[in-house]
């Protein structure tokens, strides 16, 4: 178990497109090592979620969530920890009897890539997320608001992209000691 680097945006291997974990991957020590340093990794940083690529890995993993409030993110509701391995994310319109087409919100987003920064990031509010554990074992999930978010941002480190690639408004993205000064600074 160890606490690795983080990456920051700038380096290039934030910008690639991971790898799966092959079948021969998983429940191997070499995994459940990878997936203990990721999540004491993100526990120290007090991350909402952190991918694999952030460690300069490169394979498809993020975890995320905790059983506790995130200082990072006060008032957001409880993301179930999880280890999601080689995900698939599809949109899905906004409420379970809907057929219409999926929509979009907009909240405040950080990234411990992109240290001390905020920025109002536009992501689909209801997906379904599949994938599976360290062990093999499947994951399918649909969820909305925040769960979603944390999701979709760690997938976005899967495919190279930072989420100042997602911003459009960028009068609502600056520092976090400015935005929120409530927050404490990211150790
Ligand atoms: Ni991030």
């Amino acid at each position: 178990m160890a606490v690795r680097d983080i990456l920051k945006m700038g380096d290039p291997r934030l910008l690639r497109t991971a790898q799966p974990v092959p079948q021969s991957g998983f429940d191997s020590d070499a995994l459940h090592l990878l997936v203990s340093d990721m999540l004491d990794t993100m526990a120290c940083a007090n991350g909402a979620g952190l991918a694999a690529p952030q460690i300069g890995v490169d394979l498809q993993l993020v975890v995320f969530g905790s059983r506790e409030a995130n200082p990072r993110y006060p008032g957001r509701p409880l993301v179930p920890p999880t280890v999601l391995v080689n995900p698939l994310i599809t949109p899905l319109a906004a409420d379970a009897n809907a057929t219409g087409e999926p929509t979009e919100e907009t909240d405040w987003e950080g990234c411990l890539s992109v240290p001390g920064l905020r920025a109002m990031v536009p992501r689909w509010s209801r997906i379904r997320y599949t994938g599976f554990d360290q062990f093999g074992d499947p994951i399918d999930r649909t969820v909305e608001g925040f769960h979603a978010r944390v999701v979709q941002h760690e997938c976005d480190h899967l495919w190279g992209k930072l989420y100042p690639m997602r911003v459009r408004d960028f009068s609502q993205f600056g520092y976090t000691e400015v935005l929120f000064p409530e927050i404490a600074p990211c150790k």
